[in-house]
């Protein structure tokens, strides 16, 4: 194949092949190219409020935790021990004064220094002023805390940038988290994702959201690192109030729904070639009218969210039926996806794959 002509342009784009969805060779090595290369949402602020506030997650292979010092700063760090790889936390906590390994007890201060080392006196040449825990990048954005593990990761501003101004004047740092739900669904990730990045099957999928987006000025923006799908919002003021959705897509597992008064941040986390968990976190404005939305928005999203769950788990069959050669995308509805699949695709050349 020609450089010049691949990826090829939208009005030649065809879909990621089926073999990209299963096996799980491609998704170990999509934890290498993909998620240790990229900012991963980790937790919000309100986990992390207090010195020794801590969450820990993984990320690809990666084991991390987040974990605020004493002195305010939220630090990251690999949370494998530096003995014999054990881990520092097996869940979030609040308040902790130091870490403690859970194996054989070393301990580390919360800015990763080890600061004590139980019956390791016959240790030649061992001082625990030289161990310390591998720190990861850690940033926080509009309450919402990211880590990357790469350096070759570009700085957040520079994926992120642009969302907050864009949506104003609705102030994603005003809303409070309020609550988590949580989907284990059979199909590969990017089944979901590539499903999220489109509208083209509202009117097949949806029938009850199709109601209160405007199909035919439904939009998609395409960004360095992020896609923008928009609608204004019709007959839906109890439910979204009145003014625009913004679905943003951010490379590579995070979407912002965004509505008045309301963000729900998903995060699609691979548990396996055919299974991903969608974890919905629920935030809002402390407004009234707001608040008075939160019952009917919840349900509707959950009824949306099913009718998206039956499709993606069909698709994953389709994908893994050995019938499917990667089809053409359609340009006036499906930029997302193919803008999503061309990230993927320069992500797994980065790592020595072609897709
Ligand atoms: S592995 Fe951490 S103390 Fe042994
Ligand atoms: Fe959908």
């Amino acid at each position: 194949m020609q450089a010049e002509t691949y990826p090829p342009g939208l009005d030649r784009a065809t879909a990621l092949p089926a073999r990209y969805y299963v096996g799980e060779a491609m998704l170990a090595m999509e934890h290498r190219a993909v998620f240790a290369r990229s900012w991963q949402l980790v937790a919000h602020q309100g986990q992390l409020a207090e010195p020794g506030d801590h969450v820990v997650e993984q990320v690809g292979h990666v084991p991390v935790i987040v974990v605020r010092g004493q002195d305010g700063v939220l630090r990251g760090f690999v949370n494998v021990c530096r003995h014999r790889a054990g881990p520092l936390a097996l869940c979030n906590g609040k308040g902790a004064r130091a870490l403690h390994c859970k194996y054989h007890g070393w301990t580390y201060t919360l800015e990763g220094q080890l600061r004590s080392a139980p019956e390791m006196q016959g240790a030649a040449d061992f001082d625990v002023a030289d161990i310390r825990l591998p720190p990861i990048r850690v940033h926080e954005w509009q309450g919402l805390v990211f880590v990357a593990l790469d350096d070759a990761v570009p700085p957040f501003e520079q994926v992120y940038g642009g969302i907050a101004e864009r949506i104003a004047p609705i102030d994603l740092a005003a809303m409070r988290y309020l609550r988590r739900d949580s989907y284990d669904i059979d199909c590969n990730w990017k089944v979901y994702v590539d499903n999220f990045l489109e509208g083209y099957h509202l009117p097949h999928v949806h029938p009850g959201l199709s109601k209160v987006l405007d199909y035919r000025a439904y939009d998609t923006e395409l960004f360095d690192w992020y896609s923008l799908q928009s609608s204004p919002l019709r007959n839906s003021t109890a439910i979204y109030g009145d003014g625009e959705a913004f679905y943003y897509f951010v490379y590579p597992n995070v979407m912002l729904n965004i509505m008045p008064g309301r963000m729900q941040t998903n995060r699609i986390v691979p548990l396996g070639p055919d299974r991903c968990r969608v974890e919905f976190d629920y935030y809002y404005a402390q407004d009234a009218a707001a608040q008075a939305r939160i019952a009917a928005d919840q349900e509707f999203s959950d009824e949306v969210q099913q009718e998206d769950i039956d499709i993606c788990v069909a698709v994953q069959r389709g994908l893994t039926s050995g019938t499917y050669e990667a089809g053409r995308l359609c340009p006036k509805r499906e930029s997302g996806v193919w803008h999503f699949h061309n990230q993927l695709r320069a992500a797994y050349a980065a790592a020595g794959e072609h897709a």
